[in-house]
């Protein structure tokens, strides 16, 4: 394994980055009625994990994103980890100022010295732009080391109404849900796990209610992300579909806990997404009941911390809608990409190879039928000529074969490989390309694969090559390149 830095790392057009530093997972999302806020877990110091405070940016479509001056800041003693933001909009907390809604961050106070981890508050009262610490935190304490990544909304159902916080013990794989009327105190409810994928250790969990396609049920999901034994390798996201009746959550399935990290046992599970780049996930707190968007950080701490960097290090993923299916086998949870313009006219292709000429950001819809055993194949090129990257898009699998490309770290060069569920010779995918990343949707969005091509650029040229017996429609719609995400380079 060697340190990195290359000469240059090309800014992804349509994926938030920082203007300069490190970066990681996705915190505080908010949608306050007219911007979604950001924060993310950031060093205002270096391209290096560490000084952990969060960072912040806004934005009115999800796509172009104006980055502010640091929300919270780490002091001497803590630094400050991941977490999530409400409006307190009734002041159940009692620290408004009487006009405006306070905005209230629990985030994870994570000792510097790595004793210990507990759950803090900061307030803003201006609408999430500047915080101050709660004098009394911290506000949850267990006396554990790794107690992390509170994720709070507001219940309301059955049981009553509350705010409700989902942490995770992270090394004993356990979710804890506690209950709240102020914000302030909180009082354990129940636990969930260890069950399923167990061979890393539990973070930033989410607990989502969506709506089912078509119906007018809901059911609750718990999205949770794990570190390593994701099933790409290292870092990934496995979900479980359940209830969630105010105290407890439970799966629609048991699962024994397993610490296996091969491939077959591992896909068996339900992920998030097949490729090595999509973690700590979570959704936007404020958003209308029942529609929730997601957006994670595009990396995995199998390599993060080596990638080649310029001023930055570190992007977060296409934000995406989801909601739920019913389908033969169960229910299964489908993500949209946001902020998409209009699809250009789609092109018939038959058997053979056809060239694609690509400016820029592009999004490519492919629609197969008739797919026997050879899958159709997608050749991507830099614009010196040279090969970036390949996909196989079958019927009942999609691969994504990433070389080592301009990232010279033994973990990265990878091949991600997603089962898609049976579809009678039928393919349909969408496959986002922007300068550092491909991320596929799939199967009407029941399957994701996102995978960074660091340090590249846009791919210049695909070679789409259809099988004999094959028939295709293919759209390409370049996405406007109008989203450079740090615009505003803070001094
Ligand atoms: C996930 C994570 C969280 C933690 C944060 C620290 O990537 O390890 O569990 O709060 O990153 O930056």
């Amino acid at each position: 394994m060697s340190q990195l830095s290359i000469a240059h790392v090309p800014r992804p057009m349509r994926h938030f980055t920082p203007a300069q530093h490190w970066m990681n997972d996705p915190n505080g999302l908010f949608f306050d009625g007219e911007l979604y806020h950001l924060y993310f877990q950031y060093n205002p110091h270096g391209v290096e994990h560490g000084n952990m405070s969060w960072g912040h940016a806004t934005s009115s479509d999800l796509v172009n994103w104006s980055e502010h001056p640091v929300a919270i800041l780490h002091d001497e003693r803590h630094d400050i980890f991941s977490g999530s933001i409400v409006i307190d909009r009734h002041n159940s907390s009692g620290l408004g100022d009487g006009s405006t809604a306070p905005v209230i961050a629990l985030y994870t106070a994570a000792a510097r010295d790595g004793s210990n981890q507990a759950q803090a508050l900061a307030y803003s009262l201006d609408g999430g732009y500047s915080f101050t610490k709660y004098a009394g935190n911290p506000v949850l304490d267990r006396n554990s080391a790794d107690f992390r990544d509170p994720k709070v909304f507001h219940y309301s159902g059955p049981a009553g109404d509350y705010w409700v916080m989902v942490a995770v013990e992270a090394v004993e794989r356990r979710v804890l849900f506690y209950r709240s009327e102020n914000l302030l105190e909180w009082d354990e409810l129940s636990g969930f796990g260890p069950q399923a994928a167990c061979a890393g250790v539990w973070e930033c969990p989410d607990l989502l209610e969506l709506p089912v396609e078509d119906s007018a049920e809901t059911k609750w999901v718990l999205v949770l992300s794990l570190n390593p034994g994701g099933v790409a390798g290292g870092s990934g996201t496995q979900y479980f579909i359940g209830d969630f009746d105010g105290t407890s959550f439970t799966p629609d399935h048991e699962q024994p806990a397993r610490d296996h990290t091969d491939f077959a046992t591992l896909a068996e599970g339900a992920w998030l997404d097949w490729g090595r780049d999509n973690y700590a996930g979570v959704s936007f707190h404020g958003l209308p009941r029942n529609r929730c968007t997601l957006i994670a950080w595009m990396s995995n701490w199998d390599y993060a911390r080596q990638l080649p960097h310029e001023r930055w290090r570190g992007s977060m993923t296409t934000a995406r809608k989801v909601d739920l299916l019913r389908t033969d086998t169960g229910y299964a949870v489908r993500q949209r990409f946001v902020g998409l313009p209009a699809a250009a006219a789609a092109e018939s292709y038959g058997a053979g190879t056809h060239e694609l000429a690509l400016q820029g950001p592009t999004l490519i819809d492919v629609q197969a039928r008739d797919l026997g055993e050879e899958p159709v194949r997608a050749r991507f090129f830099r614009a010196d000529g040279s090969p970036l990257s390949e996909l196989l898009l079958g019927a009942q699998q999609i691969s994504h074969q990433r070389p080592s490309g301009r990232v010279d770290h033994e973990l990265y060069p990878s091949t991600q490989h997603m089962p898609l569920p049976p579809s009678d010779g039928r393919l349909c995918a969408q496959l986002l390309l922007d300068a550092g990343s491909l991320e596929v949707l799939a199967a009407g969005g029941l399957r994701s694969l996102t995978d960074q091509l660091t340090g590249e650029e846009t791919p210049a040229r695909v070679l789409l090559t259809i099988p004999g017996g094959a028939q295709s429609d293919v759209a390409c719609t370049p996405l406007p390149q109008h989203g450079s995400t740090a615009t505003q380079e803070l001094k």
